[in-house]
Order: structure tokens, then sequence, then C-alpha cells
């Protein structure tokens, strides 16, 4: 059974190192991808507090059986507010994440061409893809209500973070 996330102060990077081994302890030995992703987002909402923690994974399309097999982001485990279900490849800061499957991070939503506004309050954005034998099958998306909010250093823990997480 799974105790207390010990949350702790200090600078942003002592935060990550506290929590890096706890979502590793927490992943270990549990195969449900449901139940990871779940876990991984309470425990960076819970340290941060950050506005939006979520996942989205790359699924089938919502189309009749005879079109052709299209592909978009589907949303996943989150907390926060109720945030849009589907995104396509290139649009938004996911759709363009997975797109070039590298992470991206928006220093202001606003100066983002097309970026998808699911609540008012976000202000900046990090979204990071989840790359498995070169294949994007997911992004980590974080949101802040502060500008300026995520830097290379979220990038680095993120992404560390995103790799622990076993994918069927
Ligand atoms: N802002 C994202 C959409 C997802 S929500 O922020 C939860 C985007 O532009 O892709």
């Amino acid at each position: 059974m799974a105790e207390d996330l010990n949350i702790v102060a200090g600078t942003k990077t002592e935060q990550y190192e506290s929590l890096l081994p706890q979502i590793g302890g927490l992943l270990e030995g549990e195969t449900d991808l449901i139940a990871n992703l779940a876990n991984v987002v309470a425990s960076l909402k819970e340290q941060f507090g950050w506005l939006w923690v979520g996942f989205y994974l790359v699924k089938s399309a919502n189309v009749e059986a005879s079109a052709v097999r299209e592909e978009e982001l589907v949303l996943a485990p989150f907390q926060g507010p109720v945030a849009c279900t589907r995104i396509k490849k290139g649009k938004g800061v996911c759709g363009a994440c997975w797109d070039k499957a590298e992470t991206i991070i928006v220093p202001d939503v606003e100066k983002f061409p097309g970026h998808i506004a699911c609540s008012s309050l976000s202000r900046s954005e990090i979204v990071i893809p989840v790359i498995r034998n070169g294949e994007v099958l997911g992004v980590l998306d974080v949101d802040s209500v502060e500008l300026n909010q995520f830097d290379e250093t979220d990038k680095f823990f993120l992404q560390k973070i995103v790799e622990l997480i076993p994918f069927p």
C-alpha cells in the first residue's frame, strides 16, 4: 500500500530530487498504465500545486469504420480543471510536441500560435513527449497560472519522470 507522499520545500531541483525516487517507488512492480499515470499526475500536483497536470495518449481517432486510419491525442489521467478530450497531430502545444517528438516550453501561452486554451487561468505550459522505441505514445502536459513557470530544470526532471513509466 502506498504511503503519503513526502512533500518537501526547497529549490525546484531539491523538490524534484525528493519526488523522483518516490515516484519510482509508486511505479515499482505495477504494470497497469492507468494506475501509474494517475499516481504520477497526483504526485506532481501534490508537490508543485500547478493548475493542471495530465497525460494525453495517442489513440485511434473517432472515425467511421470505413474512414482512413487516423490517430489523435486522447485525454488520460489528469488533475485540474476539465480539459479538451481530443487533440489532433500538430494542433496546440500538445499536438506540436507529438509532431516534433520533443519537449516544448511555452513561457506565455498567448504568444504560442494555435495554443488550445482549456482553462482561461493557464498562463504558461510545458509538454513532454512519451517516447518508446522512437515512437511518441503520448504526452505529459503541465499548465501553470504563472507566466514563465517552466524552464530547463522542469524539462530535465519531467523527462526523467516520464522515462520511469512502464508503457505496455
Ligand atoms: N493547452 C494545450 C491543451 C491541453 S490543456 O492545456 C489541458 C495545448 O495547447 O495543446
